[in-house]
């Protein structure tokens, strides 16, 4: 059995970071991965090069000393987006993509798109300049059912958006079913999509069976039993379009155990350990480096990191904080409801 893997450094293609005390207490979390795009979905959002190059530096202020972490900046979308900022900002270097939220979707997306036709010039731009789209997809409309909103976006926004803007490259972020899975298999090289820690482990029963589980819920919501096998096809497959993106998304437990709790796992400090056993229950190790660390690189056009971290499989399990403190509150970690043998260390 193999008992140790050596990888390039993994990145984090859909990180939350969150800002202030929260930032401060989540940032050394992330700090072992290599380049991790960030959520520009604080209050109010990053949306101007400035806001995000501060954001930036506040980041980087929050990492311990030796750091790996390069944040990755992102630019939220907007009905008013202007799109010269966006390409001076992609230009000069301060962002990596820009962050489509339709109006409503999830956390802090109220200035979200409304109405794709008013942002059809910034994403022609984009598609000019190479810059890449990262999506929510999920439909809001309230008649659809939340368990069809990612399969009815794909139908109704997402697809129409690539034929209406083609060459435009497009992430779909945090896939949670089969027709995700299928729809960034039609596409070509500048189609991809990321697969979060969580969705590889929970189904839908896991929020609801038994009692509700407010620390599962997330957006999108995970699926039933054969969307999550999917999943794990995909993000095991090796396939270049599929790569990590955690969307780590801390919230205080004061936020999440709610009679109308906040959306968001937060998978940052166990999810290397998690994805190394689900890549092993699936007889798939050897593919872990290409989700992980190779896959994401290349569709951002990328070299891989040049530094590797190992991870060992040990008798006894890793040792993980159920929660973390932030500020004066907690934030729980994410339980992947079985004991994790796979130990992270750097090479
Ligand atoms: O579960 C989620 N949490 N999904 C999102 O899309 C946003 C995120 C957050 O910011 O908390
Ligand atoms: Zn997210």
């Amino acid at each position: 059995m193999t008992d140790s893997i050596t990888l390039c450094r993994p990145d984090d293609w859909h990180l939350h970071l969150r800002d202030g005390a929260m930032l401060a207490a989540v940032a050394p979390h992330s700090a072992g991965f290599g380049r991790a795009i960030i959520m520009p979905n604080l209050v109010p959002p990053v949306v101007t090069g400035a806001q995000a190059a501060a954001y930036r530096d506040r980041i980087m202020a929050a990492l311990p000393p030796g750091a790996a972490l390069q944040p990755q900046m992102t630019l939220y979308l907007t009905d008013t987006t202007d799109p010269a900022d966006v390409v001076a900002a992609y230009r000069d270097g301060i962002i990596r993509a820009v962050k489509l939220y339709p109006a409503g979707a999830t956390t802090n997306s109220a200035s979200g798109v409304t109405d794709i036709d008013k942002v059809r010039p910034v994403l022609e731009a984009m598609a000019e300049a190479g810059i890449t789209l990262c999506v929510h997809g999920e439909v809001t409309d309230p008649a659809v059912d939340i368990f069809d909103r990612e399969a009815v976006f794909i139908d109704r926004v997402l697809d129409p958006i690539r034929r209406a803007v083609p060459g435009l490259r497009v992430v779909m972020e945090h896939i949670t079913t089969a027709d995700g899975v299928a729809y960034a298999r039609s596409g070509g090289d500048d189609l991809a999509a990321t697969i979060t820690t969580h969705h590889l482990v929970i189904n839908r029963n896991a929020i609801l069976a038994g009692g509700i589980r407010p620390h599962y819920y997330c957006l999108p919501v995970a699926k039933r039993e054969n969307h999550r096998l999917a999943l794990r096809d995909a993000a095991t497959s090796g396939e270049a379009r599929f790569f990590l993106g955690t969307d780590s998304a801390p919230h205080p437990d004061s936020a999440k155990l709610q009679p109308c709790g906040c959306a968001g796992c937060f998978t940052a400090p166990n999810t290397m350990s998690i994805l190394a056993h689900v890549f092993e229950q699936e007889g798939a190790l050897d593919r872990l480096e290409a989700f992980a660390s190779l896959n994401g690189a290349a569709f951002y056009g990328l070299p891989p990191a040049e530094d590797r971290i190992r991870l060992i499989r040990r008798d006894r399990p890793a040792e993980y904080p159920t929660s973390i403190t932030a500020g004066d509150e907690t934030v729980t970690v994410f339980d992947p409801g079985f004991p994790l043998y796979w130990h992270l260390e750097t090479a």
